[in-house]
């Protein structure tokens, strides 16, 4: 019997509920299909911090090595909690980056969907959103500001200061570039290339080497956006837009946009692709004004199982039932607190319940 051993980070605030419903899914897909998972969670987070002294303890880096993929919660906790961690220790400085840093994820996929049929959960007009929002955000996620030089200390006028450098060489760039390419490819043949050289020399060094990979992509469009105006155009006509490539901090902030409108971030499920290892979470938080009441949305850590599927395990077809079994809950009219509109008649269901519905939904599908 093929067996896969998954690492389970399950991270802090809603983090452990949303894990839970995808434990679901995984046992259901292992018996559909005959594989076994050997799931094994781990320490990691503001949780490890408080029970092991780390965020990201030695025996959970052992079990992310020896795992054939890793599946992450979110971790973090509120801004003021937060505060009784050193900076430095901290679960994103503490135990996000050096993850990443360590399994090399530079190819970060957001993909950001919504079908015609839950276009009332988006916050945009019908008119704007027309037969249903559709693209994918590939962000560079190894790279710039978060992992540049950094300084701190006090200055020669005697005044604290800080500087943090944007940090690219051109094999980063070119990397995530054919990462963007090769998705833009098996999709429409449109990429929009996202940047601010107007400003930033990082962008335009970006800029050029997207021009030299692109020779070899000849049947892709590109189209070249600066970042500020992609934000607007994300409100004004996401349609435009297929696939999108951006740095580190500009995918940070345009994904939760894109969460934004999709109507939840809670929408948003996410891969972090390496040249040997990946790991799937949401790309949200911990959402600690949520956590523990049972009102999370699952859909992202569920729809991050169904990339794990694809991206890591092969199981394309497997994956697709696990995406329509989520919408087809949605669509019988069910809905999450975060997609709840006030005043309509909403069938809200909690957390647990989502993850049992999906179970009932996979099951009907043919193996
Ligand atoms: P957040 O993404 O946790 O929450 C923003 C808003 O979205 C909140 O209102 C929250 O309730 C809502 N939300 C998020 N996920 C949801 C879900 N699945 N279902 C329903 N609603 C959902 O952002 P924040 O509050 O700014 O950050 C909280 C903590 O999470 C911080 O410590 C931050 O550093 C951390 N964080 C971690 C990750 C990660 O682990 N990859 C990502 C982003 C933020
Ligand atoms: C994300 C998060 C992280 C990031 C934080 C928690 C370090 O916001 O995955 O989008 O900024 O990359
Ligand atoms: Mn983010």
């Amino acid at each position: 019997m093929t067996a896969y051993k998954i690492a389970l980070l399950d991270g802090d605030g809603i983090g452990p509920e949303i894990m839970t419903e995808a434990v679901k899914i995984l046992d259901l897909v292992a018996s559909r299909n005959n594989i076994e998972f050997d799931l094994r969670h781990g320490a990691f987070g503001a949780n490890a911090y408080f029970a092991h002294g780390h965020a990201f303890p030695d025996a959970t880096k052992k079990l992310c090595d020896e795992a054939d993929a890793i599946l992450k919660g979110p971790i973090g906790l509120s801004h003021e909690a937060s505060r009784k961690i050193p900076v430095d220790m901290q679960p994103e400085r503490g135990a996000l980056l050096p993850l990443r840093r360590r399994y090399n994820t530079f190819a970060n996929f957001r993909p950001v969907y919504l079908p015609q049929g839950l276009a009332h959960f988006s916050p945009l007009k019908p008119e704007i959103i027309g037969d249903g929002i559709d693209f994918i955000i590939i962000r560079e996620l190894v790279g710039g500001l978060y992992f540049g030089k950094k300084e701190t200390g006090i200055n020669a006028q005697g005044r604290r200061f800080v500087s943090e450098s944007l940090e690219y060489d051109e094999d980063q760039i070119a990397r995530i570039a054919r990462v963007a390419f090769d998705t833009a490819k098996k999709r429409k043949g449109l990429l929009h290339n996202i940047h601010k050289s107007n400003v930033l020399k990082s962008s335009v060094l970006w800029n050029e080497v997207m021009v030299e990979v692109g020779q070899d992509y000849p049947d892709v469009e590109v189209v070249n956006i600066l970042v500020d105006a992609a934000a607007t155009y994300l409100c004004l006509n996401p349609g435009q837009f297929d696939v999108m490539v951006m740095e580190n901090m500009f995918g940070d902030i345009l994904s939760d946009q894109a969460g934004g409108i999709l109507g939840s971030l809670g929408l948003m499920p996410s891969a972090c692709i390496g040249p040997d290892k990946a790991y799937y979470e949401p790309s949200h938080g911990s959402a600690p004004d949520i956590a523990d009441q049972n009102v999370a949305n699952p859909y992202s850590m569920i729809g991050s199982v169904a990339m794990m599927l694809e991206m890591s395990l092969g199981m394309e077809a497997e994956a697709q039932n696990v995406w329509h079994a989520m919408q087809s809950v949605f669509t019988q009219g069910y809905t999450t607190a975060d997609l709840a509109k006030p005043g309509a008649q909403n069938k809200m269901i909690g957390t647990d319940a989502f993850g049992d519905l999906v179970v009932e939904e996979l099951a009907k599908a043919p193996v």
